[in-house]
């Protein structure tokens, strides 16, 4: 097992390119089995996800290819071969093994069900940060005429064409990502119109959305709670570049202003972590921002605040626990909430092992508030990480402990970053990997 080895206490500086986004690239990926012409998605990070997505995607007869500048090519039977395969004959199962490692491989329940009629997709099952219901996702496919029962831990499905129809895509916790994925890529080959209330309006389903219009498909509405799809009968290929992550940018932002350093994120699109910026600023940070960069420069203590990490344009839920790591060094008390995943805390304890002071309120629903006393100082310990975001959060908080952190489970950050602890290095950070 890998892990981080981070000599905390230097302050950073520099500038560092965003890659793509992950949590864009993923969807984007699973909607090439609409595609009947070959898909080259541009800015495609080198990640775990992508990797095992990749896998989900040959095992359902899908020819996937890192192009040697760094492009991704997508080709499905149907645009290699042209002594036309049976629909029919194509692979429509994708297994438990896989989407239990990640649960974006569930976003090729809705394109299988739209391009070959059927589908055999594992429930995702259990995860880290909480409850993870597909409801939504399975509730909006019915109402589009798929037939789907829950069998052996999969969701087995039928569709012969799926027709147009109005569906609702929020739940208590506010509107599902991925439910809106997989009810966008159902819906663009549907018959007739088809209505999405309650959508998500993160950027990376808006560029999901842009993806399958550049196919041929018909979506307007992107980006507001309601989109609107008109059915079109198939769709091509197309080349495409995916959007930055604005979760990595905002973790190499926390990342610069715990050191008290100041460096420049170049590549991101600022609009898409405003929130974020608002809240750095409001902490004592200053930022200066282009239309593609964001410098930050971090205070000797950053200032307690309260944060609540909402559905977009709020504070993202994947950077709250980078948050936590950087308002325990704060001057007072912080509150912490999760709307989204209001469960989403595991990184609280390992935080306390690096002296941070931290409660949280014994609610017996996993809700509550987390209260951060912040602290002068944070000391290095090992730590282990349980999940992607929680990771990062427990290296940003090494960046600024005092001494040697060591993080363990280091796949956890892989499957999402790509390369943080070598850009994290670029800009002055001490941190290697070790076995
Ligand atoms: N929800 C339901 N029913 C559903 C689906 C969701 O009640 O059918 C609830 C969830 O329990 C949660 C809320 O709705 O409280 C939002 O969940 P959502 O479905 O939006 O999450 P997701 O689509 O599974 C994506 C990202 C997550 C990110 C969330 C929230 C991808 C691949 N994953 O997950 O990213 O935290 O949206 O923004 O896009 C990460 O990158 O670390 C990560 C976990």
């Amino acid at each position: 097992m890998e892990r981080l080895c981070i000599t905390g206490g230097r302050p950073l500086s520099g500038t560092i390119a965003a890659s793509g986004s992950k949590n864009a690239a993923l969807p984007i990926m699973a909607a090439s089995i609409l595609a009947q012409q070959p898909v080259r998605i541009d800015g495609v990070p080198q990640l775990r996800d992508v990797c095992t997505l990749a896998d989900i995607l040959r095992s359902l007869g899908i020819r996937v290819s890192r192009l040697e500048d760094g492009g991704l090519e997508l080709a499905t039977v149907d645009s290699v071969s042209l002594d036309s395969v049976p629909i029919d004959s194509l692979p429509v199962r994708a297994d438990y093994e896989l989407v239990s490692r990640m649960r974006a491989g569930f976003c090729v329940l809705g394109p299988l069900l739209a391009r070959r009629g059927r589908a055999v997709v594992s429930l995702p099952g259990g995860c880290a940060i909480g409850d993870r219901p597909v409801d939504l996702h399975l509730a909006a496919l019915t109402a589009l005429g798929a037939e789907l029962k829950v069998e052996h831990g999969y969701v087995v499905g039928r569709a012969k064409r799926l027709v147009g129809a109005e569906v609702q895509l929020s739940g208590p916790r506010g509107p599902t990502v991925t439910g809106t994925a997989n009810v966008l890529c159902a819906a663009v080959t549907a018959r007739g119109q088809s209505v999405l209330r309650g959508a998500a309006i993160e950027p990376e389903v808006v560029d999901l959305g842009r993806f399958l219009n550049a196919m041929g498909a018909r979506i307007e509405g992107l980006g507001t709670s309601m989109i609107a799809v008109e059915g079109v009968d198939q769709l091509g290929g197309a080349r495409y570049k995916i959007i930055p992550d604005r979760i990595e940018a905002a973790t190499l932002l926390l990342a610069v202003a715990i050191t008290g350093g100041r460096a420049t994120v170049d590549g991101l699109v600022p609009q898409h972590i405003d929130a974020v910026l608002a809240a750095l600023e409001r902490s004592g940070c200053r930022i200066d921002t282009t239309a593609h960069s964001v410098c930050v420069a971090g205070p000797q203590r950053p200032r307690a605040q309260d944060i609540c990490a909402r559905p977009y344009p709020g504070i993202p839920t994947d950077i709250q626990a980078q948050w936590m790591a950087f308002l325990s060094l704060a001057q007072g008390r912080s509150t912490i909430r999760d709307e989204v995943f209001p469960g989403r805390f595991m990184h609280v304890a390992e935080l306390k092992r690096l002296s941070a002071r931290i409660e949280t309120p014994d609610t017996g629903r996993g809700d509550g508030c987390v209260v951060v006393e912040g602290v002068e100082r944070l000391t290095g310990a090992t730590v282990t990480a349980t999940d992607l975001r929680a990771s990062a959060a427990l290296v940003l908080a090494g960046l600024a402990a005092e001494g040697e952190t060591v993080v363990r489970d280091v796949y956890h950050l892989d499957r999402g970053y790509e390369g943080l602890d070598v850009k994290l290095s670029e800009l002055g950070a001490e941190i290697f990997r070790r076995r």
